[in-house]
């Protein structure tokens, strides 16, 4: 067992703990079991009745949910430095480039990759990402697809096969949906909890991408979609009308496509990705409409060598508290507990009683500094299963 007491600034994401969405509670303790989950939450003047060890005294420091990444492309070889330097100068971002990474991809050995995975997971980690969802999707074929899953099952078990990325140059379109819904899906499935499609101008189309996930969905894979990147489309009507997880990116939408979002969001949550916006100079999606009619809202990373090579969750939320107009409650919840509902977990993402003891220790008085101080690193210690991973308390 372990205790964390003096902290001047708890969120626990649970309502009924606390003030307000994020269940802020002030000079709070928090208690985890020998197994790693959370055993008591509540005010430091009560911890000697739920502890008898010597607690961890943080200084009055803030303490959060580990953040929960729900979007990452890990898995790739080589970078793509120059197309984003080209970028810079003018090159429109397109989903073409995904081949580059491809071909590095497969080139690249299984260690090779895995070691990648494990770079970025624990980069992640250091930024306070406590738990990551990890994509294939740069081997594009039955092979590299398989053991660019097995790479991913490295870091986590929220694992995803993309195999519909984009269609793979050696190929033509209506072979290669055939076979990520044949071969591929045969030889990923054992390998990954999900599947997603990129339904989007140079990828896949609707009804592409319903066949794809459908299959998926068949073989007992949960179901996500990248919709409404680049452009507006039926993607993000499609992730509704099948009760996908997610629809992710949300960039291009239209009024019926925050309404079909709004009606489903008990189901399906619109993870936002700032990021990419960012490092493809396009337009940010619209958190505040969409939290405004009712729609569940994630951020994530979207952490890819092409359209956003970060792994920073504080930046994705400075990004949509700055430029998205959401509200700093609003964004830490989406980085933590709303990552979690996209992922369909309630056990991360929260520091309720039973849920695993994720947490983030700031050198800050408060989440609100997350956004307030962008590009600072203001992670004091990261916490996993009730073990200290990053720093040192
Ligand atoms: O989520 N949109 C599709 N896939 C990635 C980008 C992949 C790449 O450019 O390598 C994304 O942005
Ligand atoms: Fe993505």
């Amino acid at each position: 067992m372990f205790a964390l007491t003096s902290i001047g600034h708890l969120v626990t994401n649970d309502e009924t703990v606390g003030q307000g969405k994020l269940g802020v509670l002030n000079d709070a303790a928090v208690v985890a079991d020998d197994a790693g989950n959370i055993s008591w939450v509540g005010k430091q003047t009560e911890l000697a009745n739920y502890f008898d060890g010597k607690p961890t005294d943080v200084g009055g420091r803030a303490v959060i949910p580990g953040f929960v990444d729900s979007h990452t492309h890990l898995v790739f070889a080589g970078d793509r430095a120059l197309e984003f330097e080209s970028r810079m100068q003018g090159k429109p971002y397109a989903a073409g480039g995904i081949k580059t990474t491809m071909a590095a991809t497969r080139a690249a050995s299984d260690d090779a990759l895995t070691a990648n995975v494990a770079r970025l997971a624990s980069e992640a980690l250091a930024s306070g990402t406590t738990t990551l969802e990890v994509k294939s999707g740069y081997g594009l074929s039955v092979r590299d697809e398989a053991r660019s899953l097995v790479a991913a099952k490295t870091a986590t078990t929220e694992t995803t096969f993309l195999g519909a990325h984009v269609v793979p140059p050696e190929t033509n379109a209506d072979d290669y949906v055939a076979l990520v819904q044949g071969e591929m899906l045969q030889a990923c499935k054992g390998h990954a909890k999900w599947i997603d499609v990129f339904c989007d101008r140079g990828a896949f189309d609707v009804d592409q991408a319903r066949a794809i996930l459908q299959s998926g969905a068949a073989v007992g894979l949960g179901t996500r979609i990248h919709a409404n990147q680049l452009q507006h489309g039926g993607g993000v009507q499609l992730g509704v009308e099948l009760g996908v997880a997610s629809c992710d990116h949300c960039t291009h939408l239209s009024q019926l496509d925050i309404e079909a979002l709004a009606g489903a969001s008990a189901t399906t949550v619109a993870t936002l990705l700032p990021t990419a916006e960012l490092c493809t100079r396009s337009p940010f999606p619209d958190a505040r409409t969409l939290i405004d009619v009712g729609v569940a809202v994630a951020l994530a990373s979207d952490c890819n060598p092409g359209s956003s090579y970060t792994s920073s969750m504080p930046l994705v939320i400075a990004l949509a508290v700055i430029n998205m107009g959401m509200t700093c409650d609003e964004a830490v919840w989406a980085a933590t507990a709303g990552g979690a509902q996209a992922l369909r977990r309630t056990d991360v993402g929260n520091l309720r009683i039973g849920s695993r003891a994720d947490m983030v220790v700031l050198d800050a008085q408060s989440h609100i500094h997350l956004a307030y101080r962008p590009g600072v690193q203001q992670v004091g210690a990261v916490i996993r299963g009730g073990k200290t991973v990053v720093g040192s308390l």
